[in-house]
């Protein structure tokens, strides 16, 4: 018998117990739409580690309409990926209004109105994950959604043995999601969005988690626009 590759392990049950909705697979338009403001969000950071390191498993947390999980499975034919995400209320509204929103419509410039409205119908219609899932329907072999949050998603896939080599966060902005990343897989690349994202009071949260984060454990930062990347000592 070939040998098991470690990273093999585990992902067989983890299929199982993690399926994709039964759907009319492209029966409806699907369309690509990263929240990573039109293309300028600094991802070619995550891009390059991704081909530098020849990541093969990496784990995504907020996978939204899964632009974000296109751009990863695009730039690597050897990748596979684990979209942790709840996909639950519908997003139809969060579309329509960021299509009017002159400070968030250039993420959907590339889109034309009739597109945005047939997506937000859509959305109404068949909901988030339906949706999501058909943006991403031609890698059916190399994502796996589950539909869970984080940081309690971390504990779960190391219980079943699965060892992500990079693990991308675009969620909550918690330290907590650090820690648990650390704690279960210390090896892996973290990395994330909402480096220059500001909270009410204009603080820069999540960058000054993963400072604080990458000071007390020794990681290397990176970062570029609104991405960030630590390094594992
Ligand atoms: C900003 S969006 C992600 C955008 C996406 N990465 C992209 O660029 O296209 C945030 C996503 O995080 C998800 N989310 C929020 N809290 C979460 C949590 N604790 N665990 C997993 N996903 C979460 C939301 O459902 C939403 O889809």
């Amino acid at each position: 018998m070939p040998p098991v590759s470690k990273i093999a392990l585990g992902m067989k049950p983890l299929r199982r117990d993690n399926p994709w909705p039964d759907f009319g697979y492209g029966e409806i338009e699907p369309f690509y739409l990263p929240l990573d403001g039109g293309g300028r969000g600094g991802r070619e950071i995550i891009l390059d580690v991704i081909k530098e390191r020849r990541i093969e498993l990496m784990v995504e947390i907020g996978c939204f309409l899964c632009g974000s999980t296109l751009q990863w499975l695009r730039s690597s034919d050897k990748l596979t990926i684990i979209g942790c995400d709840p996909w639950d209320s519908n997003w139809a509204a969060y579309i329509e209004n960021m299509a009017l929103d002159p400070l968030r419509a250039r993420t959907v410039y590339h889109l034309s109105d009739e597109q945005i409205a047939t997506i937000v119908h859509n959305i109404r219609r068949f909901g988030n994950f339906c949706v999501a899932m058909n943006n991403v329907r031609l890698y059916k072999d190399r994502f796996v959604p589950v539909r869970r949050r984080s940081p309690e998603v971390l504990g779960y896939l190391s219980e079943r043995g699965i060892d992500p080599q990079l693990i991308y966060i675009d969620a909550d902005k918690k330290r907590e999601d650090l820690d648990v990343a650390r704690k279960h897989f210390p090896n892996a690349v973290i990395c994330g969005d909402d480096w220059l994202w500001p909270d009410e009071t204009g603080k820069l949260v999540m960058q000054e988690h993963v400072k604080d984060f990458a000071k007390e454990y020794g990681y290397e930062v990176r970062s570029a626009r609104q991405t960030w990347l630590l390094i594992a000592p």
